[in-house]
């Protein structure tokens, strides 16, 4: 067959009656009834009946196996009207081996053996409408920030140092020295607002060595990083956060129409944001009955239950949570004037789960320097980084959002690991 003739399902579904087509894709469901059969041919536009009267050997043709029909459009039998394909001629391009690994039709396998079959598995229309949504999104983020007028960077992966405390980095072996997978392009892109870019965004792989199997954790995701400078505080960075969710869901909701339908999932854009201090949410998880001592992060107990009562305060579906305590912060987090154990920060909770955490950076160099110390950091063994502080540093601020959670929370996916392609966690490295 002359692939350059072929024509996409979702154009062929709006031809004309009696008007001739010819279609490639994988045969989803065959159903031979003697003379007569069914088969449901899927592209990745959408799915096609074919019916074929007088052939005798379809018999031949297994599920998933890589086919082309011809033949003439007709309106179907269906309620729905549907158009189908008369079958004509056929060609079996590629053959399937039988059975297949996993249960495609009626989508009941395990999620461990789903990913270790993810390229099968990705053929079920509800899984890949998943990745045509992150697609739509990752596409709005890069829009998003070109227009705000923030530049595009890409900075090292292989690393000598990190600096975000709490997670663990992964050791490599690079040549006879010691270096680190990313654990966040956090100095990098301080970084370049010192070097005079002032806005400047990053989307790449962030690694983190935590040994944690939670729904949430990956040890590989794609980190979304900005940061600007000459802020006057954390607000202006949240509101950048604020107004690239909004575009992001405005956007998924008039361009991803069919694939939202098949989840199953209604988006709203939210109209403002509220903005609460950690100390106020803790109060209000109190009444709940979940109580938190002044130093405590939020569990993930509690983003949940936090969800919960924002969604009915003020119909939302996000949080920020704001002034998080200096002892749950890295070092770089600017300190308050006014609340000396507070940070001027915040975390985004997106349908019960943090998607980003953002702040105002210390800027100034020997306070930076001390609080470094506090954390047991010399900030002299991280000299490019020092150094960045010490010839002209504006005051600045920015935020890492994970792409994987914005995924998951944004289609209610139980798991993290339904949002990327092929997941990475302490058990898996394949494939
Ligand atoms: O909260 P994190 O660790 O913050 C930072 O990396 C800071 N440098 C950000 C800043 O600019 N201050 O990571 C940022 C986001 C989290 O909110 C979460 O969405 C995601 O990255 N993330 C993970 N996603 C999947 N698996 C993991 N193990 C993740 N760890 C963080
Ligand atoms: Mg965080």
């Amino acid at each position: 067959m002359d692939f350059n003739k072929r024509e996409h399902i979702s154009k062929v579904l709006k031809k004309k009656d009696n008007s001739k087509a010819l279609v490639a894709g994988w045969a989803q469901k065959i159903k031979l009834m003697g003379n007569l059969a069914f088969i449901d041919l899927r592209d990745r536009t959408g799915t096609l009946q074919i019916v074929a009267k007088g052939f005798s050997d379809l018999n031949r043709i297994t599920p998933e196996s890589v086919i082309s029909a011809s033949g003439v459009i007709k309106k179907g039998q269906k309620k729905s009207g549907e158009k189908e394909l008369i079958l004509k001629s056929y060609e079996l391009i590629n053959k399937a081996e039988t059975p297949l690994p996993i249960d495609l039709v009626q989508n009941t396998t395990y999620i461990d053996k789903r990913l270790d079959n993810r390229f099968l598995d990705i053929r079920n229309p509800k899984v890949s409408a998943i990745f045509k949504i992150r697609s739509e999104i990752f596409r709005n983020i890069v829009d998003f920030f070109s227009k705000e007028g923030f530049i595009k960077i890409n900075t090292p992966k292989i690393t000598s140092s990190g600096v975000e405390s709490g997670s663990e980095l992964f050791e490599i072996k690079y040549f006879n020295k010691k270096a680190y997978l990313s654990q966040s392009p956090q100095i990098y892109k301080q970084m370049m607002v010192a070097a005079g870019f002032e806005k400047v965004y990053e989307i790449g792989p962030v690694f983190r060595a935590e040994k944690s199997h939670t729904t949430r954790h990956l040890t590989e995701f794609t980190g979304i990083d900005m940061e600007m400078g000459f802020i006057n505080d954390e607000n202006d960075v949240m509101d950048i956060v604020e107004n690239l969710m909004k575009y992001i869901i405005k956007n998924v909701i008039n361009n991803c129409k069919d694939e939202l339908k098949l989840l199953n999932i209604k988006l709203e854009i939210p109209k403002r944001i509220p903005r609460l201090k950690i100390e106020e949410i803790k109060l209000m998880l109190g009444k709940e009955g979940k109580n938190l001592g002044k130093d405590d992060d939020l569990d993930a107990e509690s983003e949940k239950l936090i969800y919960n009562i924002i969604k009915k305060k003020y119909n939302c579906d996000f949080v920020f949570a704001t002034n998080y305590p200096w002892n749950k912060r890295p070092f770089y987090h600017m300190i308050p004037e006014n609340d000396k154990s507070g940070t001027k920060s915040f975390d985004l909770i997106f349908n019960g789960v943090e998607i980003a955490t953002g702040a105002q950076r210390e800027h100034r160099y020997n306070i930076l320097k001390q609080q470094a110390k506090e954390k047991g950091i010399n900030l002299d063994d991280v000299k490019g980084y020092a150094d960045i502080f010490r010839f002209g540093c504006p005051p600045h601020g920015g935020v890492g959002l994970g792409l994987d959670r914005i995924v998951q929370c944004m289609l209610k996916l139980e798991n993290v690991r339904e949002s990327i392609l092929l997941p990475r966690d302490p058990e898996r490295l394949t494939p």
